[in-house]
């Protein structure tokens, strides 16, 4: 397994819409095995194969402490929403920013696990921001796109200089 570099918002490269996965094979399980490495070694609780500049529709989330709880979601799809909350929200592809933003409180997400085998969950709280959060991603959305124009145009300006410091 081997930790892939994860994109800086705002690459343009954020912005591609990722495909469906057609092929549940080896090549997949490989690329999820090294998801969920970037992830855990960030550390984070969710990626998107679109923060690897791989624009296809797979997610990895695990919220526990210990690496003991990965969750797949292949091609998922929220087939229905209710509610709403507001979470404060971070993202691997955009360090040190937590912003608020309106989410569904509760969702059903569709998507196939490693084996192309469909299934449906439910989920509140904070696995339902999570899986909007990284769904987002899949279709080409930041969680700064849903800030103020002033406050993205803080953010471009704190990163790019975090950018040139590093450099
Ligand atoms: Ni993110």
């Amino acid at each position: 397994m081997s930790a892939l570099p994860i994109l800086r918002y705002p690459d343009p490269r954020l912005y591609k819409k990722a495909v469906p996965v057609t092929e549940f094979d080896g090549g997949l399980r490989t690329l999820v095995e090294n998801m969920a490495e970037t992830m855990y070694d960030a550390p984070g609780v969710g990626l998107a194969a679109t923060q690897v500049d791989v624009h296809r529709q797979i997610i990895v989330i695990d919220l526990s402490r210990d690496k003991s709880d990965l969750r797949v979601f292949i091609n998922p799809e929220i087939i229905e929403r209710e509610g709403q909350q507001f979470c404060d929200e971070g993202c691997l592809s955009v360090p040190g920013i937590y912003e608020p933003v309106e989410r569904a409180e509760r969702i059903k997400v569709r998507a196939f696990d490693l084996n192309g085998k469909p299934f449906v969950l439910d989920a509140d709280g904070l696995l339902a921001v999570c899986i909007q959060h990284e769904i987002d991603h899949l279709q080409g959305k930041v969680f700064v796109d849903y800030l103020s124009r002033l406050k993205q145009t803080r953010i471009k300006a704190k990163l790019q200089k975090q950018l040139r410091e590093t450099a």
